[in-house]
């Protein structure tokens, strides 16, 4: 079969990667890609965007399915142009990728059929927002409605700091018409946990769990990023936490969705926070985890081309989802000044040491060709995945494979996984 794969990141070299796994498939095409996807896939100058062009693209040389990796293109109804062609596409239509696409719809959807998450309220009018917060207890989380590239959350310690919050989002407009609405909820506390999920409308499985590392810096400082780094699997998602989950998240809220009439085939990401009074919903997406998806797909032993095509035909009930009883560790490596400023167009060097080792894997966030070269070309340049018996093994070998690599500004976290020494 012939693969259309829509990105350009870490996630959709991991999707790249797995697709190439697969005997049946005999092309692979990325849309844009990167020159480390350039491996597996013929990289074709498409923006994700550009749904016509990429329909287009698809007829033309007879895909037999397209898998969208990013956000932006979901929430933009991408699936819905591919159906309408009569095109095999994986991901959810526009209706369902609102799961991700709308904090007040998510958290409406929560209230609604009783899944556990913070307590909030949304505003469309920032005076009735700040005047909620004068009686509101405080630290508290302000979140823009819509995509903000993971940057719509501020968490608030102080009255001050809050209003000064709605002033970014609603009148400053810093995220644009993310914060025409925006939800004010509880703070949280506890470990966070990713848990992926293949969905086909009415069945959900579930991945092995993931924990990600926002933050920029070291010990959780810094700037919020697109992610740091991961571990998969997470040691506090212990078997007590993902039974509560299975009863009281997963398929309550694949139920909800087909409910409301939006049912939900793709990729179900649900952000938790295993808080003391039991796990709570962060957030969900409507896609693959960047980084998750690099610790979670090479663990995967299913052919990942047979679990969409089954999601997409409504028979993911079948398939038995398998992964290897051994841990992965990702560690980012980016262009330092990350995510603020930074430079890029240096020279990398050492990706060839990958390809010789077993369990070890190199997958492109930021990177291009240039005179023959492949050379930085964004933040976030690099995920560095080890395999290893357990959490502890996984991380040293990661870590340890960072230092195979070099370029001019290379920046990383040094505690990715620091979490394993207290579980
Ligand atoms: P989100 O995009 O909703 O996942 O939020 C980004 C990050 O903000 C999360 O991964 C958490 O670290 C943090 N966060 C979001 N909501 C809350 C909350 N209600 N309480 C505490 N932290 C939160
Ligand atoms: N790693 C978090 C995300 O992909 O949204």
């Amino acid at each position: 079969m012939k693969v259309l794969i829509v990105g350009s990141g870490g996630r959709e070299h991991a999707i790249a990667w797995a697709v190439a796994q697969s005997p049946r498939v005999e092309k692979i095409y990325c849309a844009p890609g990167n020159a480390g996807i350039a491996e597996y896939a013929e990289c074709v100058n498409i923006g994700a965007m550009e749904f016509d062009a990429l329909v287009a693209f698809a007829k033309e040389h007879d895909i037999d399915l397209t898998i969208i990796g990013m956000d932006d293109p979901l929430v933009g109804g991408v699936v819905d142009a591919f159906e309408a062609e009569g095109l095999r596409v994986f991901g959810p239509r526009k209706n369902a990728a609102i799961i991700e696409g709308s904090k007040a719809f998510s958290k409406d959807l929560m209230k609604k059929y009783n899944i556990p998450t913070a307590a909030y309220e949304t505003f469309t009018d920032p005076k009735e927002a700040i005047a909620y917060l004068e009686t509101a207890k405080m630290p508290i989380v302000l979140k823009a409605d819509g995509l903000a590239l993971g940057k719509g959350v501020l968490i608030c310690n102080t009255l001050e700091e809050a209003k000064e919050g709605v002033k970014t989002l609603m009148l400053d407009k810093q995220f644009g018409d993310a914060g025409d609405e925006i939800v004010i909820e509880e703070f949280m506390t506890g470990r966070e946990v990713s848990v992926l999920a293949f969905c086909d409308g009415k069945t959900i499985k579930c991945m092995t769990s993931a924990q990600d590392h926002k933050r920029a810096k070291d010990g959780d400082k810094g700037l919020n990023t697109g992610g740091m780094g991961t571990f998969s699997p997470s040691p506090f998602y212990t078997k007590e936490v993902e039974d509560f989950c299975e009863k009281h998240v997963y398929q309550p809220t694949i139920d909800a969705m087909a409910a409301e009439g939006r049912p939900f085939t793709g990729i179900l990401f649900t952000g938790l926070m295993l808080t003391e009074d039991g796990p709570k919903v962060l957030e969900y997406n409507a896609r693959f985890g960047d980084p998750e998806a690099q610790v979670v797909l090479p663990r995967m032993k299913n052919d990942i081309t047979e679990v969409m095509e089954a999601c997409i035909d409504g028979k993911l009930n079948d398939i038995n989802l398998e992964f290897e009883d051994n841990a992965a560790v990702c560690v980012v490596l980016a262009s330092d000044g990350y995510p603020e400023k930074y430079d890029k167009g240096f020279e990398i060097k050492g990706l060839d040491t990958f390809k010789e080792k077993e369990g070890y894997y190199v997958f492109h966030a930021g990177t291009k060709f240039h005179d023959g070269k492949i050379v930085t070309n964004g933040g976030r340049v690099l995920g560095v995945v080890a395999k290893g018996n357990d959490l502890k093994e996984a991380r040293a070998n990661a870590y340890k494979a960072t230092d195979w690599i070099d370029f001019e500004n290379k920046y990383k976290r040094n505690d990715i996984g620091k979490a394993i020494d207290e579980a």
